[in-house]
């Protein structure tokens, strides 16, 4: 019996499919149930894009499908990939007091919970531009050669966000960056959170090092658990690149529910 789902939020510029390798491991041993929409603007999403993609909105769009993504009232594991984890920790700040009762642990995959600064807000905005020239080969052409470890090249991996970033339209593109560069600090929610914490993080991350997770970690002291999971031979995509080694530690978390 399927008692407890983890509900899996993408990150920018890709959509659900990237849980689909870890959906299947965690498939296996049937305790828990794997919810991955598409955010705003792309796939099976019914929300439109609109110009700017606040992290808020984009929670909120979450909590309106709660009911179809997470039946009956039941409880889950919020989980989030990079914007999916800013996302997660918006749903938190605006949701998760109401919620309270079902929202039973967070895994945190290579994201952060700072905000960007000036210069990042700045990249963002060059990026914004070069997508607008150029359509969402601009944005292929910047993070594809970022995402994956070097273990990944030629895997299954590589096709799949090649296609994944190749199908964002570009105008939801440009809305998430827009409203990735307005995200704020998310410190404070990860202090207020008293559920098992696992952060995962890819040991080649470069989009969002180790030393991001460090400061997440740190940052949970109420939580009663809090594991960091350094994955080897994994980038930004921890979960789609060793959906293995990361169905295993989700397992161990949810043994801590
Ligand atoms: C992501 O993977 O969602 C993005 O790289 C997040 C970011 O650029 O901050």
């Amino acid at each position: 019996m399927n008692d407890l789902t983890l509900l899996c939020v993408h990150g920018y510029p890709l959509d659900r499919r990237m849980w689909g390798p870890l959906s299947e491991r965690l498939g296996r041993d049937g305790r828990l149930r794997v919810a991955a929409p598409d955010l705003r603007g792309r796939g099976s999403s019914r929300h439109p894009a609109t110009g700017l993609h606040a992290m808020s909105l984009f929670a909120n769009d979450l909590a309106t499908d709660l009911p179809a993504l997470v039946p009956g009232g039941a409880p889950f594991v919020l989980c989030g990939l990079s914007m999916g984890g800013y996302v997660a920790f918006e749903f938190l700040r605006r949701h998760g007091a109401g919620l309270r009762s079902r929202i039973k642990g967070l895994v945190l995959c290579d994201t952060k919970a700072a905000a960007d600064d000036a210069a990042g807000r700045a990249k963002r905005k060059d990026a914004i531009e070069a997508i607008r020239r150029s359509g969402i080969g601009a944005a292929f052409e910047a993070m594809a050669p970022k995402l994956l470890s070097p273990s990944s090249k030629g895997a299954p991996a590589e096709a799949l966000v090649r296609d994944m970033i190749l199908s964002t339209p570009a105008e939801t593109a440009m809305a998430d960056l827009a409203g990735l560069a307005l995200r704020s600090d998310a410190f404070d929610v990860l202090g207020g959170f008293d559920r098992p914490v696992l952060v995962v993080c890819g040991e080649d991350d470069a989009i969002t090092p180790v030393a991001d997770s460090e400061a997440m970690v740190a940052a949970c002291p109420n939580a009663p658990f809090v594991r960091l999971f350094t994955v080897p031979d994994a980038g930004h995509m921890a979960p789609l690149e060793r959906p293995d080694g990361v169905a295993e530690a989700i397992r161990d978390l949810v043994k801590r529910i």
